[in-house]
């Protein structure tokens, strides 16, 4: 696996993360909330930029789905996320870019036609212990359990994460 782009971290120098699912109103903004919810607890929010896009923009200007809230609202996190749709500045915005599943990896990849960000273009499940297929499954067209399970896998996959950029993080002393 070759590794995200790095940069050490400050507050003057926050790492900026956005999430990229299809529509913006399940997967990706379950992750974003349950990431900004981690860097919160470990007392870390100024060191972090967290968001998140679609690929398409089916839904833009929504919130995130009903079932996607009510799932993260059990576990206690909440999802700030309206819908946007991914865009070119995104890749000169970001340090990280993560991808849902390969068809939003595709259209990202699509988008950057020299493969100019290609280091920063990320499965998320890359960082998955558990990476089953290697895909955050798209939870729209069924129940509720596949959004616990989406909701499963992102929390593994933001855990393990951070831990990787923690250490990037250069505190004032
Ligand atoms: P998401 O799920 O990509 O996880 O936000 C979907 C939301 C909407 C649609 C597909 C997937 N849609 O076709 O409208």
């Amino acid at each position: 696996m070759s590794k995200p782009y790095h940069h050490p971290i400050s507050k003057e120098n926050p790492y900026k993360l956005v999430f990229v699912c299809l529509g913006n109103i399940c997967r990706s903004p379950t992750a974003e909330g349950i990431f900004i919810h981690k860097v919160k607890e470990a007392g870390l929010e100024d060191y972090f930029y967290i968001d998140s896009a679609g690929t398409a923009a089916y839904h833009v200007g929504e919130s995130a789905n009903s079932k996607s809230q009510a799932t993260a609202n059990k576990h206690g996190i909440h999802l700030p996320s309206k819908a946007r749709k991914f865009e070119y500045a995104d890749f000169e915005d970001f340090d990280l870019i993560l991808a849902m599943d390969s068809e939003n990896l595709s259209n990202i990849k699509e988008l950057d036609r020299k493969n100019r960000f290609s280091d920063k273009i990320k499965m998320m499940r890359e960082f998955d212990p558990s990476p089953g297929n290697g895909e955050v499954p798209d939870p729209y067209y069924g129940g509720l359990e596949g959004f616990e399970n989406v909701f499963q896998v992102l929390n593994r996959s933001s855990e393990a994460l951070l831990e990787e950029l923690e250490p990037l993080i250069e505190k004032e002393s």
